[in-house]
């Protein structure tokens, strides 16, 4: 199974303020900066989302409830050198209480940052890449055998189980592009293998009604063309 799916939704006019000087204009409030090199931002869906857009993917899918962004940007080259599965703390507004969400290798880790029992993996989110030249792409991996898993802290918004890319197989790979919103799998480890250019990243996190990636895409298969 592919760990990402192009969905028949636009993201023209998504996006209600300049991306690109927001962050930068709200550094002090990254979750993750390094000047010169990339930062993520976590955004509630009111401020960088334009209302009508978040209509327009519910009208469209309605399976799809926007509630925010994580905004990531690298710098040209810029590689980072571990995979990573998302997770987020329980209280996040895509969470449904009563969904048991599938579970790889997160439960069994904790470290003294946090609590494996206070967040929950991440099974999908809807990705697109604000330059129309992207030429990155995401990557998915499996880890080797010996993998050294890590589960890591950076702030209270962004949580992530780390295995560094030595000891990791890829598995899959994807070019996001601009224009379609990408269904993209994030409870497996994944990371980025950069271009040439500056990649911004806007990630839409939806309510998430699905335990598992096999019924995300069951749900969606509809809205997808490639
Ligand atoms: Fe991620």
């Amino acid at each position: 199974m592919k760990h990402w799916y192009r969905l028949d939704i636009n993201t023209k006019d998504a996006l209600g303020i300049d991306v690109k000087k927001h962050c930068f204009d709200n550094t002090d409030r990254a979750d993750v900066f390094i000047e010169g090199h990339g930062g993520i931002w976590t955004f509630g869906k009111d401020e960088i989302f334009k209302q009508s857009w978040i209509d327009y993917v519910q009208e469209t899918c309605p399976y799809l409830e926007v509630t925010g962004a994580l905004i990531f940007w690298r710098a040209p080259g810029y590689q980072h050198a571990g995979a990573h599965i998302d997770v987020a703390p329980n209280s996040s507004p895509s969470r449904v209480e009563g969904i048991d969400y599938e579970n790889g290798f997160h439960a069994t880790n904790s470290s003294d940052s946090m609590d494996a029992n206070d967040f929950y993996p991440v099974v999908s989110s809807y990705n697109w890449i604000l330059n129309s030249d992207d030429d990155s792409a995401m990557t998915w991996h499996e880890p080797l055998p010996n993998a050294n898993i890590e589960l890591k802290k950076f702030t209270d918004a962004v949580h992530y189980d780390e295995v560094p890319i030595v000891d990791c197989k890829e598995i899959d790979r994807c070019t996001i592009g601009n224009d379609k919103l990408v269904m993209v799998r994030t409870n497996v480890l994944h990371n980025v293998d950069m271009g040439q250019q500056e990649r911004w990243a806007i990630s839409a996190r939806c309510v998430m009604g699905w335990s598992n990636w096999q019924e995300a895409v069951e749900t969606l298969k509809e809205y997808i063309v490639e």
